[in-house]
C-alpha cells in the first residue's frame, strides 16, 4: 500500500488538522491486496450545523466489504466503492471532538459509518448503511466501545435476526452453521445453543474447530478442509439437519441441500466463498431437493431489521453479561493495516470479529495551523 508521511493528533482550535483515509486505487483481482489501496492525507473538515466531528477509534473489516471492491456491486446491495474515495459505508466506532447536533456532546462515544479513516464529520441525520449505520450515541458502560461492531453491532444484528426471525427456528431443530469461529456464525451457533438446540458448526482449522467444540460448547464441529463435506456432515449429523445458518454458499450449500430434512429451513446470510472469484460461481445441482423436500430458503440482509436493534442489544447484551455468550475479538492495530486485515480474514486468518484499532497514529499538524 502506498502510504503518506503521518498524520492524527487532538484537534486544537485553529489549526489545520491532517487525517489519513484508506482508498481503493484499484479493484482487487482475485486476493484482496494492500497495493489496493493508499493512504490519502487529507485536511479534517469543521463540522456545519447539523453535523458532528468524530475522532475514530475502532473501525470494522467485514467479509461483505470484498463485494463492494468491485466495478459493480451485485444488484440490490451497497454501492462499489468508488476508486480514489473515502470507503463510505463501513461501520466505526469513535469519539465525538465537536458537536454542531442537537444530543451529540464532545466525549461522547458513537458509531457511524464513515470508517477506514482517522476523522469524520457526520451528518447526524442521515441514514447510513440502511440505517444500521446512522449516528448513534453508544452505552459504554453496557460493553467497550469496540464490542457496538461486534456482538451489540451489525454483526450481532445479523446474527440475531437471522437465527431468530429468517431461520424461524422451531423446537428440536438441528442446525449446521458455516463460518461458525468467524464473526457473524459464532453468535448464531452459540444463541441455537442458548435455546436448546443440537449445534453442528464448520470451520477451516482444527484450532477453530477445538474453539467450536471446547470453548463454544457446540455439539459437533468439522473442519470442512479434511474431507468430503456431505461425510463430515452426515458424520456430524447422522440423522440430518432442520435449518441451514448459510455465510459460506458454494459447496456447503449443495451439502446443506442434501441433508436437510422434510421441511428444513435455510437462512442465508452470505456466500463468502464466492466473494473473490472471477467466474460466476456454479449454482448448487441439488436444487430441486428444496422442491422434493419441502424446503424454505431465504436470503437476508441484518440492515432489513433494524427496528430488532433495541431488542437484539438487551437480549445479546444479558447473555453476554450472565456468561451464557462469548465473544472472541481479532485485532488489528494501525488503520493502515485495514486492507491487511481484510485479506487475512478472507483467508480465514481471523476468529470471531475481526477490529481495527485505529488509535496509536502517528500525529501532525498542518505548519500553517
Ligand atoms: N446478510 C448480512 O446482513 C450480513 C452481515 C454480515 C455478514 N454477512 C455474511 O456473513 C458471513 C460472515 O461474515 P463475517 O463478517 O462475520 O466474517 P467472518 O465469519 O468473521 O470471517 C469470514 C470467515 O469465512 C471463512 N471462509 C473464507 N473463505 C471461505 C471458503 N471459501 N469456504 C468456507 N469458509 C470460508 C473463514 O473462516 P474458515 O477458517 O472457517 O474458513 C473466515 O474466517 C459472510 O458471508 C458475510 O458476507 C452477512
Amino acid at each position: 500500500m502506498r502510504t503518506g508521511a503521518g498524520a492524527v493528533h487532538p484537534l486544537r482550535p485553529g489549526a489545520v488538522t491532517i487525517g489519513r483515509e484508506i482508498r481503493p486505487i484499484a479493484y482487487p483481482r482475485g486476493e484482496v491486496r494492500a497495493s489496493d489501496f493508499r493512504v490519502a492525507e487529507v485536511e479534517v473538515g469543521k463540522p456545519r450545523p447539523g453535523e458532528v466531528l468524530v475522532r475514530n477509534t475502532w473501525t470494522s473489516v467485514d467479509a461483505a466489504l470484498r463485494l463492494r471492491l468491485r466495478e459493480k456491486a451485485p444488484p440490490g446491495y451497497f454501492p462499489a466503492f468508488p476508486l480514489d474515495e473515502p470507503m463510505d459505508g463501513i461501520m466505526t466506532v469513535g469519539e465525538v471532538v465537536e458537536s454542531r447536533a442537537d444530543g451529540f456532546a464532545p466525549g461522547d462515544t458513537v458509531w457511524h459509518a464513515s470508517g477506514w479513516r482517522d476523522y469524520a464529520v457526520v451528518d447526524a441525520e442521515s441514514r447510513a448503511l440502511g440505517g444500521v449505520g446512522t449516528l448513534t450515541k453508544l452505552d459504554v458502560h453496557i460493553a467497550p466501545p469496540q464490542a457496538h461492531l461486534g456482538v451489540l453491532g451489525s454483526g450481532g444484528l445479523t446474527a440475531y435476526a437471522g437465527l431468530f426471525h429468517v431461520a424461524d427456528l422451531r423446537d428440536g431443530d438441528v442446525v449446521w452453521v458455516s463460518a461458525a469461529a468467524g464473526a457473524v456464525g459464532s453468535l448464531v451457533a452459540q444463541m441455537a445453543k442458548i435455546r436448546g438446540h443440537r449445534v453442528i458448526g464448520s470451520a477451516g482449522s482444527d484450532e477453530k474447530v477445538r474453539y467450536l467444540l471446547e470453548e463454544l460448547g457446540l455439539d459437533a464441529a468439522f473442519n470442512y478442509k479434511c474431507g468430503a463435506l456431505p461425510d463430515l456432515l452426515r458424520e456430524a449429523a447422522p440423522g440430518g439437519i432442520d435449518v441451514y445458518f448459510d455465510n459460506v454458499g458454494g459447496d456447503h450449500l449443495q451439502a446443506a441441500l442434501g441433508a436437510l430434512r422434510r421441511s428444513g429451513r435455510i437462512a442465508i446470510c452470505g456466500m463468502i466463498s464466492e466473494y473473490g472469484t472471477e467466474e460466476p460461481p456454479h449454482g448448487p445441482t441439488n436444487l430441486m431437493l428444496a422442491v422434493t423436500k419441502g424446503l424454505t430458503i431465504r436470503g437476508f440482509r441484518g440492515s432489513d431489521h433494524t427496528h430488532l436493534l433495541p431488542e437484539m442489544r438487551r437480549q445479546m447484551g444479558a447473555w453476554v453479561r450472565e456468561g451464557r455468550l462469548h465473544y472472541r475479538e481479532t485485532i488489528v492495530d494501525g488503520l493502515t493495516q485495514a486492507p491487511a486485515a481484510l485479506a487475512a480474514l478472507l483467508r480465514g486468518d481471523n476468529t470471531g470479529k475481526t477490529l481495527v484499532r485505529i488509535d496509536g497514529a502517528p500525529h501532525r499538524e498542518n505548519a500553517d495551523g
